[in-house]
């Protein structure tokens, strides 16, 4: 308590000063705000690491989804016995119950997926009857959650289409599932691996804006589906998960790859930012984004979306000439949705998938944060009027 004191008095006392304090650091930049053995990013040599994995071995081992989000709630991989069990598990949670499918079909066609999904997370808190608190039940409200992402996104997606929402298959995996609901078709293996690789992509990401708003939401000790519902409203915004469905819009506009010095040369003359592009991290080529770009390479050779990989590589070219020098390289965002529009998927669906992907993380983060919660309760530099005499209404 003297302490907190103490630090409110100088925090005053530079303010009156007029000085900004030293732990004044705008969007929380270089802040250090919790602990956490989940996820690590080196973004001076633009690696990442899911527990101390490399993320390209990660992936070019070809683990699953399922397989790293027991990596993130285990703590370690599980071997074939449990991944299993675990697959047997996470498949059968599927299917929303009956009322929430019910309040999905009144939502209004025109709504957002994001904002389709954030309300539907808040109504699952209503049909949550265990009191339980332990890690346990959190822990099996983090899977049930995970689970059900992709069914919400695709019932709305297909109810707001006029079609019937398509019943989960237990046999498919997550990502192969979650194409399934969505177009009513099985996918192909190389469609489901895809997929599957871009949801290992987006799993986690350390101390992003949505982990930290579901962390700030967890500290005050609310549940889980408030902390990951704040997490699905932060990820929408065009400065973090959004920025998929903007580059989408981006490259369309652009529409020839001998358009983009204009176009980008124009935005930077207006101080408009390049979408997919920079990053609060990685200061060098972001891995994800290195990765998903072969992933986008080979899909594209094969369909119309070509001239759009096309764009999207001048689009790099052009802004690392530029601004290579400043740290501002392409970000995950970049090509993850040229690899969704050549599936079918819409723009709108794309940072759904984000969170679909992301929930596995943003639960993890909130389980281990609750081993030793602290309420997150920040300052704010008061820049506002001096102390002063309140006017009664009568001599204003
Ligand atoms: N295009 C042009 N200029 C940029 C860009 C960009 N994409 N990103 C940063 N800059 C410039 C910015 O204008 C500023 O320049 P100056 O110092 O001359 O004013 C400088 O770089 C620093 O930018 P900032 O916005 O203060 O830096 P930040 O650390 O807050 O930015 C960012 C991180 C992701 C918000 C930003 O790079 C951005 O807005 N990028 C575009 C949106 C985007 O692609 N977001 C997805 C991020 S990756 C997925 C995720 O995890 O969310």
């Amino acid at each position: 308590m003297p302490e907190a004191k103490s630090n409110a008095d100088a925090l005053l006392k530079s303010v009156m000063d007029n000085k900004t304090p030293e732990s004044y650091s705008p969007g929380l930049e270089g802040v250090v705000a919790a602990k956490s053995k989940l996820c690590s990013i080196d973004g001076a040599a633009g690696k990442l690491y899911y527990m101390g994995y490399p993320i390209e071995e990660v992936v070019n081992g070809s683990a699953t989804y399922e397989e790293v989000a027991y990596l993130f709630w285990h703590g370690r991989l599980p071997n074939v016995k449990e991944l299993e069990a675990f697959k047997d598990e996470f498949s059968k949670l599927r299917t929303l119950p009956q009322q929430v499918m019910d309040f999905i079909k009144l939502l209004p066609h025109t709504c957002h997926p994001m904002d389709a999904l954030r309300t539907i997370v808040s109504l699952l808190a209503a049909f949550d009857h265990n009191p339980e608190r332990s890690p346990e039940a959190n822990l099996n409200r983090a899977i049930a959650l995970t689970v059900r992402f992709p069914t919400i996104v695709a019932a709305f997606h297909r109810l707001r289409q006029n079609q019937t929402p398509v019943e989960p298959d237990p046999k498919l995996s997550h990502a192969a599932n979650f194409l399934y609901m969505l177009f009513g078709e099985k996918p192909d293996d190389t469609t489901a691996k895809v997929m599957d690789v871009a949801m290992v992509l987006h799993l986690d990401h350390e101390m992003n804006a949505s982990t930290f708003s579901s962390l700030v939401t967890a500290s005050t000790l609310s549940d889980m589906y408030s902390a990951i519902s704040a997490g699905v409203g932060t990820l929408k915004g065009p400065l973090h998960g959004g920025a998929n469905e903007a580059v989408l819009k981006m490259l369309l506009e652009i529409g020839d790859p001998a358009r983009v010095e204009t176009y980008v040369d124009d935005a930077l003359a207006k101080k408009k930012k390049i979408m997919g592009f920079g990053h609060r991290m990685y200061k060098a080529y972001d891995p994800r984004a290195r990765l998903l770009k072969e992933y986008a390479r080979r899909a594209s050779e094969k369909t119309k979306a070509s001239r759009l990989f096309q764009i999207t590589e001048r689009i790099e070219e052009v802004m690392i000439q530029k601004k290579g020098k400043q740290g501002i390289f392409p970000n995950v965002d970049l090509y993850s949705g040229i690899i969704y529009h050549q599936m079918g998927i819409p723009t709108d669906i794309f940072t759904p998938i984000f969170a679909i992907a992301r929930v596995a993380g943003w639960t993890a983060h909130v389980l281990e944060y609750w081993q030793e919660n602290r309420l997150f309760r920040p300052n704010a530099l008061y820049i506002g009027p001096a102390a002063r005499k309140f006017p009664p209404l009568a001599q204003r």
